[in-house]
């Protein structure tokens, strides 16, 4: 098949303004409000499996290794499953234990990723059980699985994941609520899960309705030489992935760092000359992500604060405002715009939006 643009600029932005149909795809069939989980028939695991696996292992690399960290935290929330997410690469090199009670969950946009797919085998070799949140269909990946969720993100061209990342949360959020559900999840809980994710695609398009604020945030910000992205907990994935998305396509550094480990090293950084970024769910640690940022404004660094609530302007100079779901479910939201922020930066110094300097779409060798 051949793509063209359909009448975007760049691949980056059509992919960025596709995600409320990509994550209606994602959800398709396999929401169910009344029984209040989710049906994912891919996972090949009935109720009494999925109850006794311990401990869950996440492994993809680049932006599919920061949406399983997001995955982690869903499932950690919502089945209350220890969850860790690590970089297939580093796990595959390092002679990992496997063990019987462990599930491995490999994320993979393209399933054709080297490291990811070594890490798979890895794992089959010593016996472990592997499932596979991918978005291409029969893809390396994909096949060498023991079962796994397909995105139906649809394809996605430019080097830079934007909605491959968003279906992959959402995939996760769906895995969480099912295990959840076999869990300790309750009815209401697991009801609130399924309003909420229903609710994403109507959310994620009124943030793409202020693409032009945000394309003048983004031309401000990218005159600096580079750029710190903090977040707590919930946010934290979300400033990596956030900051990653600006390096990758703008060039212009930046730093991603939990904002509760600022005070332990890298506020020696911070001043007028180093903006911030600050990604601040309305959870119970608004306060203290806000008590961070007055630490940073009282060094004259500028904060972009990415929330759901107004800031006073003590604690951020700008802002940019998503609509509140479920505190599970917010971190899915405030990433969206982030991906605004790197594409418009990254028009505003007219790199090569599509495929940045020194990537590739899919690492296909070690
Ligand atoms: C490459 C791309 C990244 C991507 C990563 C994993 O490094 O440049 O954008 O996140 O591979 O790709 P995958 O297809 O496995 O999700």
């Amino acid at each position: 098949a051949s793509y063209d643009t359909a009448g975007h600029a760049h691949f980056l932005i059509k992919e960025i303004s596709e995600q409320p149909a990509a994550v209606e795809r994602t959800l398709s069939g396999r929401v169910d409000e009344r029984f209040a989980t989710a049906h994912l028939g891919g996972l090949n695991l009935d109720a009494r499996e999925a109850r006794a696996f311990r401990r869950v292992k996440i492994l993809g690399c680049g932006s599919a290794y920061y949406s399983g960290e997001l995955g982690a935290q869903l499932i950690e929330e919502l089945a209350r499953i220890p969850a860790h997410a690590e970089p297939a690469s580093e796990f595959r090199y390092r002679n990992p234990v496997i063990e019987a009670d462990t599930l491995y969950i490999a994320v993979s946009q393209s399933g054709e990723t080297y490291d990811t797919l070594a890490a798979v085998q890895e794992i089959k070799r010593k016996g472990g059980r592997v499932l596979g949140v991918v978005n291409t269909v029969g893809s390396a990946i994909a096949r060498e699985c023991d079962g796994g969720v397909y995105l139906h993100a649809g394809p996605e061209i430019s080097v830079a994941s934007t909605k491959a990342f968003t279906s992959t949360a959402v995939a996760f959020a769906l895995i969480a609520l099912h295990f959840g559900r076999v869990h300790d999840l309750s009815p209401a809980d697991g009801r609130r899960i399924c309003a909420g994710l229903k609710a994403l695609p109507g959310q994620i398009r009124e943030i793409l309705a202020q693409e032009g604020s945000i394309a003048k945030l983004a031309a401000e910000y990218a005159q600096n030489a580079g750029m710190m992205f903090v977040g707590r907990v919930r946010g934290w994935p979300v400033a990596r992935e956030g900051a990653q998305k600006l390096k990758e396509v703008s060039y212009v550094h930046a730093e991603a760092y939990p904002a509760s480990e600022l005070k332990h090293g890298p506020l020696a950084l911070i001043g007028p000359e180093l903006p911030t970024v600050a990604v601040v769910p309305d959870d119970e640690l608004v306060e203290k992500n806000l008590t961070t940022l007055g630490e940073i404004r009282a060094r004259h660094g500028r904060v972009l604060m990415v929330g759901h609530t107004a800031p006073d302007p003590k604690y951020a100079e700008d802002c940019i405002l998503v609509p509140k779901n479920e505190p599970e479910l917010d971190p899915i939201l405030l990433g969206i715009p982030l991906q605004l922020l790197a594409y418009h930066a990254a028009v505003a110094l007219e790199r090569d939006v599509d495929k940045p300097r020194n990537l590739a779409k899919s690492v296909t060798v070690e």
